[in-house]
């Protein structure tokens, strides 16, 4: 089986390098690579390099993932979440090839209290989600063959994220104030990695479970309660922290260009169910990367 990755450097793609690399000839590319295009701005050049390797699968982790910087880069966020996406779509319906894309719970308002579930309303409140929503609504219409994962509060210890920012800041400061009214689910790149693996791995068995799932972490929590549950593990392990109060505040309280959702819980029952697997709660792999980063 070959499988070809865009995005091979960014928090999932490096992740991806990984999990994939025992399930077949795996072709990863970036951005900067001149031999083959991974370019997602150069939609000829993605074209090309997909009609030239003829994978099996593709699995597309790149994206215009900087949600604030979307909103004043409408055009360079379309083309990489959405007009590129429907270039790949295209391309791997020509081959018959699967395509794994990853989408977001930004393509949802957020309103409510309740885990959304896949088949519930989008809309998106942001230049980010709007053009995210454009690229499922791409691969849904020219490629059925297709998983699109979305995902929320992506982290890694490659990249940046807000786990190692909230670090960072309470090796720094003694006070910090942080929003506690947004609700989610931080989710590993480790973790949807490996669930790519295995979703792959059904798919050539000859289970056809094509579609949209929510792929998250178990449980919720908020940025606030996060950052003090960094905070506790990095103290648990004997970190020097700067850190000593650490206040609430309300997202009223801290605009930002691109509006964000309040409740991003999105439900992970259907992806545990079709592909029979068991989603952690998100402390267990938001503890393994600090301790990890930490060099513990
Ligand atoms: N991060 C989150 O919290 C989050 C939440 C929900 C869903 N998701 C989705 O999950 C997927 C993976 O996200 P991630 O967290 O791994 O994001 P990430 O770390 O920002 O990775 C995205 C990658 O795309 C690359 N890229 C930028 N411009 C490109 C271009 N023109 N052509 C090809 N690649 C380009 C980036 O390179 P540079 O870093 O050099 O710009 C980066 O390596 C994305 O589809 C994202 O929308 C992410």
């Amino acid at each position: 089986m070959k499988i070809l990755l865009i995005g091979k450097n960014g928090q999932v793609g490096w992740e991806l390098q990984r999990s994939l690399s025992t399930l077949g000839d795996l072709i990863a590319v970036d951005y900067f690579d001149t031999e083959l295009c991974g370019d997602l701005t150069n939609l000829d050049g993605i074209a090309e390099t997909i009609s030239r390797i003829k994978p099996d699968v593709v699995v597309n982790a790149a994206a215009h993932t900087a949600v604030d910087k979307a909103e004043s880069e409408r055009d360079l966020a379309q083309r990489l979440n959405a007009d590129s996406v429907e270039v790949i779509a295209k391309e791997t319906a020509k081959l018959g090839a699967l395509l794994i894309h990853y989408s977001t719970d930004y393509v949802f308002n957020g309103e409510g209290s309740h885990y959304r579930t896949e088949d519930e309303a989008t809309g998106p409140l942001n230049v980010y989600g709007e053009t995210k929503l454009m690229g499922e609504l791409a691969i849904a219409k020219h490629n059925p063959r297709h998983f699109i994962f979305r995902t929320s509060w992506v982290y890694a210890t490659r990249g940046a994220n807000f786990a190692k920012t909230m670090l960072r800041l309470a090796r720094e400061k003694e006070q910090l104030a942080i929003i506690n009214d947004q609700h989610g689910a931080p989710t590993g790149a480790e973790l949807l990695a490996d669930c790519t693996a295995i979703a792959i791995r059904t798919e050539r068995e000859g289970k056809t479970l094509y579609g949209t799932y929510h792929l998250v972490a178990s449980g919720e929590t908020t940025w606030y309660d996060y950052a003090r549950y960094v905070f506790d593990v990095a103290k648990e392990h004997g970190e020097k922290l700067q850190i000593k109060e650490v206040n609430h505040v309300e997202t009223s309280a801290y605009p930002t260009p691109a509006k964000r959702p309040l409740n991003s819980r999105l439900s992970n029952e259907k992806f545990q169910k079709a592909f029979n697997v068991l989603l952690p709660h998100w402390s267990v792999g938001v503890r393994r990367v600090i301790t990890e980063t930490l060099g513990k």
